[in-house]
C-alpha cells in the first residue's frame, strides 16, 4: 500500500497527494509531475515506472538531456485536482518573474529510493508552488492531516518553507488563516529547544511550537538528512510530530489545545494549498520537499504510524550530485570558457571581481595567480566543492545577488553555502557546468565578460538565452599557477 492507501484505511484520505519521487497510492500509475526545458519551453510529464513505485528519473533525464529543466508543475495524485504551480505574486513579496516566484531546478535534489533514483524539490530563496483553488481542502476549523518528508539538512531562517493549508488570496488574512508544517531556524515567532531547525506548525501570523506563543521546549531541534515531519489539527486541537524518514518511528512533540493566544480556535483555515512559502508569498525561505499529502480528518497517530513505515520502507537514500569529468578536492585547476570566440578567456579575479580574461603561457605571474584555484571540499555541503583562489588563499569563490565575487570565508552558514557549487556533465556536451548548491537553476556564467550564476530564460539580463549553453559550459583544466 502507498500512504493514501493508508490514511484511507484510517478513515482520513488524502485530498491532495503531491511526490515528485515516487506514487503515493498503490494504483497510481499517472503523471507525478511535470518538467520544463529551457531550450525550448517543451514540457514532459514524469510518471512513476509503474504503478505505485518510484518516479521515471531517467524520463527526465532523457528529456532534459544538454540543456536545463525546471519542474513546473507537481500533480496531484489524489484525483482531485490539487495540483501546485508557481507560485503567484503575494501580499509579502511578488516574485522576480513577472510577479511570479521562481521554480524550482529539477536536478537540485537527487536521492534513491530503494536504490532508484529520483528527484526532490530543491526550493531556493524566491522560488515557491501554490494552488488557491482546490478541491476538498479543510476550510474554517474543520479537522485536516498533513505530512511532508523534506530534507533536514536544507534550511534557512527565512520566511516561511512550508507545505499546507494556506489563504486564496496570497495574502496575510489573520490569524488561524493557515495551518501548514512548517521547517527551519525561524527565530521570530516560535522556537523549541537547541538552535533548531525545527518542524513547528505555520498558522498565520505565527510559527507555532506547541502552546506557548514563543518558546516549547518539547519541540526538538531535528536534523536528520530525511524527516518526516507532520502537523494536524480539528476544532482546539492540534499535534505537531516528527522523525527520521529512514528509520525507526515518530515521536509528538506536542498534542493539546490551540496556541495561547486569541485567533487560532476556532481556525479559519481557507483551504490553498502552499508549498516553500509563506502564506502571503513570503519568499525568503530554503528546503527541500520529497512528497507529502493532506488529509481529510484527523489522522490517528496509528495510521501515521504506519504511513511512516510506508516511508522508511521507501528507502529514502543520498546519492551524488555532481557528474562529468572528476573534479577532484585538493586539485589545482582552472576553467576555460567554451563559447566561441571566447574560449582562450579563463575565469579569474580582479580583486573581488569575477570575470573572464585571456591567458597564455606567456601572461603574467599575476595574471596566472588570479585564474588558478584550488579545489575544496564543499564549504555548504561536503559533496559539492568551493573553489579557494591560489593568489589569495582563504578566499573563495561565492555569489552574492547572483554575480560572482571572491570573498574571504567569513564563517558564516550564507557564505558556506554561497561557496558551494556542484560540477556536473557540462551542458553543451563538453567539459563542465558548475551549478550553484543553494540556487541549482543557477550554473557559473560568463556574461558580457563577468562572472555570475545564471539560469537560462531567468528574471535577470544575465539570465539571457543567447548562447547559454556555451557560456555555462567550461573546461575544467590544470592551473597556471
Ligand atoms: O505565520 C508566519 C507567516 O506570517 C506566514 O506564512 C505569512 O503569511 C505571514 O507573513
Ligand atoms: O547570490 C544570491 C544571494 O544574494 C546570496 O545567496 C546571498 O548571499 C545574496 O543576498
Amino acid at each position: 500500500a502507498g500512504p493514501c492507501d493508508l490514511y484511507a484505511a484510517g478513515k482520513t484520505p488524502c485530498v491532495a497527494a503531491h511526490a515528485t519521487t515516487r506514487a503515493l497510492y498503490d494504483s497510481y500509475s499517472g503523471a507525478l509531475y511535470q518538467v520544463k526545458r529551457g531550450s525550448d519551453g517543451a514540457t514532459a510529464d514524469i510518471k512513476p515506472i509503474s504503478a505505485g513505485r518510484v518516479a521515471n528519473a531517467a524520463s527526465q533525464d532523457t528529456f532534459c538531456n544538454g540543456t536545463t529543466c525546471v519542474i513546473s508543475i507537481i500533480y496531484d495524485q489524489s484525483g482531485r485536482g490539487n495540483h501546485l504551480r508557481q507560485g503567484p505574486p503575494g501580499g509579502a513579496a511578488s516574485g522576480p518573474n513577472g510577479g511570479y516566484d521562481n521554480l524550482a531546478s529539477a536536478i537540485g535534489a537527487p536521492v534513491t529510493l530503494d536504490g532508484k533514483k529520483a528527484y526532490g524539490v530543491f526550493i531556493s530563496p524566491g522560488s515557491g508552488y501554490r494552488n488557491d483553488a482546490t478541491n476538498g481542502v479543510a476550510t474554517g476549523d474543520q479537522a485536516e492531516g498533513i505530512y511532508a518528508v523534506i530534507d533536514g539538512t536544507h534550511f534557512n531562517s527565512g520566511c516561511c518553507f512550508d507545505y499546507g493549508n494556506a489563504e486564496i488570496s496570497n495574502r496575510d488574512t489573520g490569524s488561524g488563516h493557515m495551518e501548514a508544517v512548517y521547517f527551519g531556524d525561524n527565530s521570530f515567532w516560535g522556537t523549541g529547544s537547541g538552535n533548531g531547525p525545527w518542524i513547528m506548525a505555520d498558522m498565520e501570523n505565527g510559527l507555532f511550537s506547541g502552546f506557548n506563543v514563543a518558546n516549547n521546549p518539547a519541540d526538538p531541534s531535528i536534523s536528520d538528512r530525511f524527516i518526516t515531519a507532520i502537523v494536524k489539527g480539528k476544532p482546539n486541537q492540534w499535534a505537531i510530530r516528527g522523525g527520521n524518514a529512514v528509520s525507526g518511528s515518530l515521536s509528538t512533540f506536542y498534542s493539546g489545545a490551540r496556541p495561547n493566544t486569541s485567533g487560532y480556535n476556532p481556525m479559519s483555515k481557507e483551504g490553498a494549498i502552499i508549498l516553500g512559502i509563506g502564506g502571503d508569498n513570503s519568499i525568503s525561505a530554503q528546503g527541500t520537499f520529497y512528497e507529502g499529502v493532506m488529509t481529510s480528518g484527523y489522522p490517528s497517530d496509528a495510521t501515521e504510524s504506519a504511513v511512516q513505515a510506508n516511508i522508511v520502507a521507501a528507502k529514502y537514500a543520498t546519492t551524488s550530485l555532481t557528474s562529468g569529468p572528476a573534479v577532484n578536492v585538493g586539485s589545482s585547476i582552472s576553467f576555460r570558457a567554451t563559447t566561441p570566440g571566447f574560449d582562450t578567456r579563463y575565469l579569474m579575479h580582479n580583486g573581488s571581481t569575477v570575470d573572464t580574461q585571456v591567458v597564455t603561457s606567456s601572461s603574467s605571474a599575476t595574471l596566472k595567480g588570479q585564474a588558478s584555484w584550488t579545489v575544496r571540499t564543499g564549504l555548504g555541503n561536503a559533496a559539492c566543492v568551493s573553489f579557494e583562489s591560489k593568489d589569495t588563499p582563504g578566499s573563495f569563490i561565492r555569489h552574492y545577488a547572483f554575480q560572482l565575487q571572491l570573498s574571504a570565508n567569513d564563517g558564516t552558514k550564507q557564505f558556506f553555502e554561497d561557496a558551494t557549487f556542484c560540477p556536473q556533465a557540462g551542458i553543451n556536451g563538453e567539459g563542465n557546468s558548475i551549478r550553484s548548491w543553494s540556487y541549482p537553476t543557477r550554473f557559473f556564467r560568463h556574461y558580457a565578460d563577468v562572472g555570475y550564476i545564471a539560469s537560462e530564460g531567468g528574471p535577470e539580463v544575465f539570465d539571457a538565452t543567447s548562447s547559454y549553453n556555451e557560456d555555462v559550459t567550461w573546461i575544467v583544466g590544470n592551473s597556471f599557477a
